[in-house]
């Protein structure tokens, strides 16, 4: 039994998550990608996981550099978004070349500035997942941001929050 790429598609469409750019650093570049892939995984010792795309450039760099940060957008953030899953990008030196506002915490790896949440990650274990890896990061440093409703994406399209 095969399942349909535009099925599979179509069904994950259905899960509203959060949007955050995934980034890392090495060989003094940085680079970051936009994911939703992205998860909690354990409090003791704190891990998150994310599934990055084997082709993606944010792969080599994390399973070479073995750091990587998730930056969890703010409403206020869709260009960023939009701007980290554009493809045929390079690495950078620093985001200061893309205009976009950083700060480095315990990896060096950078963090959005005007994020929600991030966490900074050494890698802990790259898992195969098919087309994609599954990086799980031991958390170095975690905090809070800017104050304000997350960005979701739902139905390859962008949303926010609506209390129910
Ligand atoms: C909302 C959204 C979520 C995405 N989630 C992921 C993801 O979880 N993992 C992934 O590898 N790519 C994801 N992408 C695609 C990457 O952002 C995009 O392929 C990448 O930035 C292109 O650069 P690359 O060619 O270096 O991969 C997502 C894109 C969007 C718009």
């Amino acid at each position: 039994m095969t399942v349909r790429p535009e099925d599979f598609r179509a069904a994950g469409g259905r899960f509203a998550s959060g949007v955050t750019v995934v980034t890392a650093a090495h060989a003094g570049k940085v680079y970051g990608i936009t994911a939703s892939a992205f998860s909690s995984v354990s409090l003791d010792p704190p891990q998150v996981l994310v599934c990055v795309a084997r082709t993606s450039k944010l792969h080599e760099m994390v399973v070479e550099g073995k750091t990587f940060a998730v930056s969890i957008l703010a409403n206020d953030q869709r260009e960023l978004s939009e701007l980290f899953a554009k493809p045929d990008r390079e690495p950078v030196e620093s985001f200061v070349e893309l205009d976009v506002p950083h700060v480095l915490h315990a990896t060096g790896t950078p963090v959005l500035r005007g994020c929600v949440a991030f966490f900074d990650c050494t890698l802990a274990r790259a898992y195969d997942g098919g087309d994609h890896s599954i990086f799980v990061g031991d958390v170095r440093a975690a905090g809070l941001g800017a104050e304000r409703p997350p960005l979701l994406y739902f139905n390859r399209g962008y949303r926010g929050i609506t209390d129910l």
